[in-house]
């Protein structure tokens, strides 16, 4: 794939987590992929493979160990925090639980004009900006004047992806913005999501644990594993044509949309990610595991067409 005029490019970052008695977690361990403008990157994997740190990564809203990130072709992980603060506007993230993302002690009204001020918007635009937003996200304006726990969480949720747009992001980072809420509200959630790239222009990196969600809303998916991308393609053809057992097993094992429950994808745990693990970290989960696949970790590559995996059954 061209790599020019991505809107985001993360290459081989990893972030290690120092623990107690000097070990070294490595929650994210060797990432690359990009984003090209008004594309939606799915990001996929059970609990604890290291999703939210790469989000966090991507936007830098923690510093990594190794590896670079790049917006717009400009290397974000060298600025100093005053040219983060301008590179800012253009990369949001949205997060998981909407009753936890706003002050309990400030109005909607005024948690939207902070946000106004702090990407210079005058109090006027400020408000024009936020009743146009409203009106392309279903808000009612009555809202504007609530405390924040007297909203549902899907309202607060797309609150906070209104807050989000207001200083017109390319990018959006979205933390599992749907696991927290009704069924009934997820289905819509997920809507006015896929819309944002055509009513926003906004690309996204949409984090999931639910392969269902993915199918529905993203162009391509990564699946991770204990800190990397174990396989990686477009949407219909990491479906069409799954390479990686790990994949295969997310597959298997989907929730109906809305059922909550985390999924149990294969066999087992993943191996304690502070442990020293020589040979590939699937294999003792893996049913089509072998010999060498429990020596030697596979290294990542294309496979097929822009379709690239990390497993020596393939
Ligand atoms: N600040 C931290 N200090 C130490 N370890 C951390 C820290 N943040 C995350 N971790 C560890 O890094 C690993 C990856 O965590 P992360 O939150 O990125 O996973 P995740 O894929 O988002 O999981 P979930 O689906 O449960 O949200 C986990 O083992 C976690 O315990
Ligand atoms: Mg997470």
């Amino acid at each position: 794939m061209d790599k020019a005029g991505m809107l985001l490019e993360v290459k081989d970052v990893a972030k290690y987590f120092s623990l107690k008695g000097g070990r070294l977690l490595r929650a994210v361990n060797g990432v690359s992929f990009s984003i090209a403008a008004h594309e939606i990157l799915g990001i996929v994997g059970e609990s604890g493979c290291g999703k939210s740190t790469l989000g966090r990564l991507a936007l830098r809203l923690i510093e990594p160990s190794a590896g670079q990130v790049f917006f717009r072709g400009e290397e974000i992980t060298a600025l100093g925090r005053r040219e983060i603060t301008r590179i800012r506007a253009g990369m949001q993230m949205v997060f998981q639980n909407p009753f936890a993302s706003f002050n309990p002690r400030i109005r909607i009204a005024g948690a939207l004009m902070e946000v106004c001020r702090y990407y210079g918007m005058s109090a006027e635009a400020g408000r024009e900006r936020i009743a146009s937003l409203f009106g392309d996200i279903g808000l009612s304006e009555g809202l504007l004047g609530r405390w924040p726990q007297e909203l549902s969480g899907g309202q607060l949720q797309r609150l906070a992806i209104a807050r989000a747009l207001l200083s017109e992001p390319a990018l959006i980072v979205a933390d599992e913005p749907i696991s927290a809420l009704d069924v009934s509200v997820q289905a819509q959630l997920l809507n006015l999501l896929g819309d944002l790239r055509s009513t926003h222009a906004a690309a996204m990196l949409f984090i999931s644990h639910d392969m269902t969600v993915v199918e529905y809303l993203c162009d391509r998916v990564a699946v991770m594993y204990m800190g990397k991308i174990v396989e990686s393609a477009s949407t219909p053809e990491i479906f069409a044509n799954t390479l990686h057992p790990y994949t295969r097993s997310l597959i298997a094992a989907v929730p109906r949309l809305g059922g909550g429950d985390r999924i149990i994808p294969a066999r087992g745990e993943p191996p304690n990610p502070a442990e020293k693990i020589s040979g590939c970290p699937f294999a003792p989960r893996c049913p089509e595991a072998g010999e060498r696949c429990r020596r030697e970790a596979p290294e990542i590559r294309e496979a097929l067409d822009g379709h690239i995996v990390s497993c020596h059954q393939i």
